[in-house]
């Protein structure tokens, strides 16, 4: 008999401070009309010095079980994907084992910066299939605003700090994700990175990138990726209900929704008020529209990322 990977649960959690882009232009030169009309950003949540990207995890996973009723003691992995990891070992996702006294159950992060959600899915959906495990607990977390380096108006006005989680279940329907493809291509390695890294120079480094390079790969190789994955499971662009890009440029996801014939009503933003999370932003984006009751059960949702590397992907699932 098959199994399926189903969506049991999902949550997300923002850190109480807001930098607004009124606030930015007391820290650098920049204005409210240049971010907003470059990127369709408003403002974004900072995590404070103490608040660190383990505790955004644990409180979306708390949010996750609460909303969805699961016992955390049923969940058997633990998977963070995260570029702004507490530490550079252990890693996170043992940090969100401990706080549960989930014992004996493998953790790990995996690190493909703003596409780690879609390579998670991927990785969860395997495991699942191949009976590895029933109960996946995946999150999406991060804290950009401590590797934006503020005094370059060119990235810190874009990077917001959040956490999204989802509960990953064995399930015999054909339900829930319906088909992955990830991809990357170090060429563009240059073009986005952090300079610093415990190899390199022992530092933690900040974001340095090439906007214009990202920007013009960003809206075909989103495009492709999620016309290969509706490929893969035989639907169509008429069959999505929601397309929930990355949240990182509010032209970036137009632009791509219209390469892809959807439109912008179908179409979840969240950028205005979150930012670029990173690989926390879809399942921010995903857990904020369910519970404004945009996304509703049974909705099928087409979802792609793109980030340093690059990398990039889409994912088909149904609600
Ligand atoms: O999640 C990872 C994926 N990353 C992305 O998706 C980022 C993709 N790229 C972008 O979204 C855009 O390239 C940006 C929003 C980052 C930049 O927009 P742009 O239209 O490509 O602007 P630009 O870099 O060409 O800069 C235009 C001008 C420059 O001034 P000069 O050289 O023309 O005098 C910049 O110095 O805008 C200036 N500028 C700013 N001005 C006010 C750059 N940042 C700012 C700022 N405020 N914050």
């Amino acid at each position: 008999m098959n199994i399926y990977t189903k969506i049991s649960g999902f949550g997300h959690f923002l850190p109480k401070k807001i930098y607004s882009n009124e606030d930015l232009k007391k820290i650098v030169d920049t204005s409210d009309e240049w971010i907003y009309s470059r990127t369709g950003i408003k403002q974004r949540h900072i995590a404070e010095s103490n608040e660190l990207t383990s505790n955004l995890a644990i409180n979306a996973a708390l949010s996750a079980f609460n909303n969805s009723k699961i016992d955390p003691k049923v969940i058997d992995c633990i998977i963070i994907a995260t570029t702004t990891p507490d530490n550079t070992f252990p890693s996170t996702a043992t940090k969100v084992q401990n706080f549960f006294q989930l014992k004996d159950i493998p953790s790990f992060d995996i690190q493909a910066v703003c596409s780690g959600f879609i390579y998670g899915l991927q990785i969860a959906d395997s495991f699942i299939k191949s009976e590895k495990f029933k109960n996946i607990l995946l999150i999406g977390a991060e804290t950009l605003s401590k590797i934006v380096d503020w005094k370059d108006r060119r990235t810190c006005v874009l990077f917001g700090d959040g956490a999204g989680s989802m509960i990953l279940s064995a399930d015999k329907k054909k339900n829930g994700i319906l088909s992955t493809k990830i991809y990357s291509d170090g060429e563009w390695i240059d073009s986005l990175y952090a300079d610093g890294g415990p190899s390199l120079n022992q530092r933690v480094g900040k974001i340095r990138m090439k906007g214009q390079d990202i920007f013009k790969q960003a809206v075909t190789k989103l495009s492709q990726a999620t016309e290969n994955a509706l490929k893969e499971c035989n639907l169509n662009k008429e069959d999505i209900n929601w397309f929930v890009p990355h949240q990182a440029n509010q032209r970036i996801i137009l632009s791509t929704a219209k390469k892809l014939g959807i439109g912008e009503k179908k179409t979840i933003s969240t950028v205005e008020n979150h930012a670029n999370t990173s690989a926390a932003s879809i399942p921010l984006a995903i857990s904020s529209a369910v519970n404004s009751g945009k996304i509703k059960k049974n909705d099928i949702l087409a979802l792609c990322a793109i980030g340093g590397g690059l990398t990039w992907g889409s994912c088909i699932l149904k609600i």
